[in-house]
């Protein structure tokens, strides 16, 4: 597991903030993913004047791993401006999820580099996944596992 933000990724992400198209918010986003064929797939915010149909950076970056090919994140890093920690969205979180591990790294960075980093299952605890959807009444293995109920 690659937990340490290497380089490449941080200016891959950095770069494509600056290719976003966010002229209605104004705040751009840059997303760069390391996928697991060695090759770093990269999005940013891309607006629309129908403002629901404007897509984050995580997801463009997300097409872009998708249409080369790759099939999963080992890291992705996100870099936005402004003084608050910018980490994905809800709705990027499940799609994260969806090509990455557990322990898969989030890297949430400024311009300036690195702030922190979190696993995508500390941003998205309890998922909904694909194993939910096999699921046999009483046989869901996570429910099984847990101590608390839900
Ligand atoms: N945005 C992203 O692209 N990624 C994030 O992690 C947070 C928000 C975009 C969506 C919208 O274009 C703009 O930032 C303001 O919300």
């Amino acid at each position: 597991m690659e937990t340490k933000l290497p380089a490449k990724l941080l200016a891959a992400a950095k770069h494509a903030r600056t290719r976003a198209y966010a002229p209605y918010s104004k705040f751009q986003v840059g997303a760069a993913i390391l996928a697991d064929d060695g090759k770093v797939y990269s999005g940013g915010n891309v607006e629309n004047a129908a403002y629901p149909n404007g897509v984050c950076a995580e997801t463009s970056a997300i097409s872009a791993m998708v249409l080369g090919g790759a099939k999963k994140i080992r890291a992705i890093a996100v870099v936005a401006g402004g003084p608050k920690l910018v980490t994905p969205c809800g709705g990027c979180r499940q799609r994260i999820a969806e090509f990455a591990d557990p322990e898969t790294p989030v890297h949430v960075c400024s311009p300036d580099g690195l702030k922190t980093t979190f696993t995508i299952a500390e941003l998205l605890p309890a998922s909904f996944d694909k194993r939910n959807l096999r699921e046999k009444p009483g046989l869901n293995p996570k429910r099984v596992r847990s101590k608390t109920a839900r």
